[in-house]
């Protein structure tokens, strides 16, 4: 059974997967695109170039391109100057919608609500500020997943316990996580324990399927770096998230907890501080994935790149 499904996004190689994961089980009603892992200018041309590739009519609608107070650094060094490989891929003959990005993921909420998942894989800029416009925006979306956040501190980014999503725009993050009564997280650390064997990962990639093809190619410099990096394994974390989405059964271990943003550590600035004893008292508003049954998150995977 199919089900509205928008993503906030920022492709991105393992935004990619998630997006090939989506329109496989889902009816993907949008992808409003963030800036993040590169560009917005990059993330938005990705975004148009996947859906090309996958077949679908899917509007791919522009979002802010800055975080909401400071400047931050992308991810180009993991994921090409481009955010996909750098493989100097011929751009989609469809442009952009007109329709901004927050204003498209107002009024996809409202045209499905009660019915819509939101998926937030980026950044949460054009979320925040969905969030800021409208603070009713909840109340529409039956379910939000984000992928972001360190649940332990052990982040993926140079301000230590920050993972990417929630440190290029920590105020962002804090507007959301402040703002939604209630959310699966998928963190950092989550993804590392459900990293894919690279061999497996090899395997599903050359698959003969036009999609495995296109991601095998922009995915060489970030399965390069997964590799050279002292990862086990290749991590695709939006992926994890997508599957969490999609289906919510492969979840064997979750917490409920009361998570906040830092904004003005030093050292900590984009942390996700975890309320683990419930000292302040505050109701949980993230439902903190633990654990995930690998075999199942790993068949979405290969059935999104033409395999069984
Ligand atoms: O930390 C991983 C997250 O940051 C993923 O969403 C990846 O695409 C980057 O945006
Ligand atoms: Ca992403």
């Amino acid at each position: 059974m199919t089900f509205p499904l928008l993503i906030d996004t920022d492709p991105g190689v393992d935004d990619a997967l998630a997006i090939l994961m989506a329109h496989r089980q889902a009816d993907v009603v949008g992808l409003s695109i963030a800036a993040g892992n590169v560009g917005l200018a990059h993330t938005v041309t990705n975004g148009l170039k996947l859906v090309e590739v996958i077949g679908a009519q899917t509007p791919v609608f522009a979002g802010c391109p800055v975080p909401l107070v400071l400047p931050a650094e992308d991810a180009a060094f993991v994921h090409g100057a481009d955010g996909f490989g750098d493989t100097g891929y011929l751009p989609a003959s469809r442009g952009a919608a007109d329709e901004h990005a927050v204003e498209a993921i107002l009024r996809l909420s409202r045209e499905h609500a009660g019915e819509l998942t939101l998926v937030a894989l980026a950044p949460l800029t054009n979320l925040a500020l969905a969030l800021r416009l409208d603070p009713q925006l909840p109340s529409r979306v039956r379910r939000l997943v984000v992928m972001g956040g360190a649940v332990t501190g052990r982040g993926n980014t140079h301000l230590v316990p920050a993972e990417f999503n929630i440190g290029f725009d920590p105020e962002a993050a804090h507007v959301v996580f402040a703002g939604w009564p209630q959310f699966d997280l998928v963190d950092w650390e989550a993804c590392v324990r459900h990293a894919m064997d690279f061999a497996w990962f090899d395997r599903v990639v050359s698959a003969a399927d036009p999609r495995a093809q296109f991601y095998a190619a922009i995915s060489r410099k970030a399965r390069r770096f997964n590799e050279t990096h002292g990862r086990g394994g290749m991590i695709v974390a939006d992926a994890l998230a997508m599957a969490v989405a999609l289906d919510p059964s492969i979840v064997r271990t979750a917490e409920k907890r009361h998570v906040a943003i830092e904004l003005n550590g030093t050292t900590t600035r984009g942390a996700t501080v975890v309320d683990w004893e419930g000292r302040l008292a505050r109701p949980a508003n993230a439902n903190i994935v633990l654990e995930v049954d690998q075999a199942r998150f790993e068949a979405l995977v290969a059935g999104a790149l033409g395999g069984a």
